[in-house]
């Protein structure tokens, strides 16, 4: 890989939810510039087949390696249970990878939880991704799965603060598969806009974990062991949609917690 540090780092999502990612990454290391594609025109991909998940992410990733990208961020459970493993082997040597699922992973070993949740989307769940790594390092650990496919579009739609998603998310969390849970793991990188509604619901009994943060720790430790943190950035971040329409662009302020501008990137 012949790399240098003041190349970009491309992040791609289904659509904005990976902006929650993008803005941790943003703000920790600010001297990196970003570009970001969100694949709007086939959100959601959490109903999607695997088979489908994987074509779209190797023709994004064929995208950002073309803008340069040093190392390509998968802002998106449903992207990395899918396809994660196929895009380390396709681009062998052109880019370094970066899920977001072995950091939640780690995450939940570090901290020695017994009894786990995970919400995500039926794609992700069907893949039993979390459980299976997790049981995979410490066999004691017990993993609850649920999928909640209604959260996303819930959240793309604007409502993470009201009555409504009030109503969805306890009527998701109440489920029997979630009693006794010591920790949650928000498996979508939509739900960070949520964490605040679910530390409601637990009331503070339950730890809630979603990727922003460990992603950006797992993002600085492989760009400084390999040398390749910018010292001085290069130009503007670049936000990109396949699809572009006005409520994309609302909406994608309120994920990345600051004005932005989308372009819309025709790609397929
Ligand atoms: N942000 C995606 C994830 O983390 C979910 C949204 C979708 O279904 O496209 O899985």
């Amino acid at each position: 890989m012949n790399s240098n540090p003041e190349q970009p780092i491309g992040i791609f999502d289904s659509g904005i939810g990976g902006l929650t990612v993008a803005n941790a990454i943003h703000h920790f290391m600010p001297e990196e510039r970003l570009i970001y594609f969100g694949d709007t025109a086939h959100l959601p991909y959490g109903d999607k087949s695997a088979d489908a998940i994987r074509y779209y992410c190797l023709r994004i990733s064929k995208f950002l390696l073309e803008q340069n990208c040093k190392m390509i961020v998968i802002a998106c459970n449903s992207a990395s249970s899918a396809a994660y493993d196929m895009l380390l082997d396709f681009f062998e040597g052109k880019a370094l990878f970066v899920n977001v699922v072995d950091p939640l992973v780690n995450a939940v070993i570090k901290k020695d939880y017994r009894n786990v949740g995970v919400i995500a989307t039926k794609a992700t769940i069907s893949s039993s991704i979390y459980r299976n790594k997790i049981k995979t390092l410490n066999q004691k650990v017990k993993v609850n799965q649920l999928a909640t496919p209604l959260l996303a579009p819930m959240i793309e739609e604007g409502f993470y603060s009201g009555n409504i998603s009030k109503s969805v998310i306890e009527n998701y969390l109440s489920h029997p598969d979630l009693d006794n849970i010591d920790s949650l793991l928000l498996a979508c990188t939509h739900y960070p806009l949520i964490k605040n509604e679910i530390n409601e619901y637990y009331k503070g009994k339950v730890d809630i974990l979603d990727s922003t943060d460990v992603v950006k720790d797992e993002v600085y430790r492989i760009l400084s062991e390999e040398n390749l943190l910018a010292k001085k950035r290069q130009g503007e971040d670049s936000f990109y949609v396949s699809d572009f329409t006005t409520s994309f662009e609302q909406t994608a302020k309120n994920f990345y917690g600051e004005e932005l501008k989308l372009e819309a990137m025709h790609i397929w």
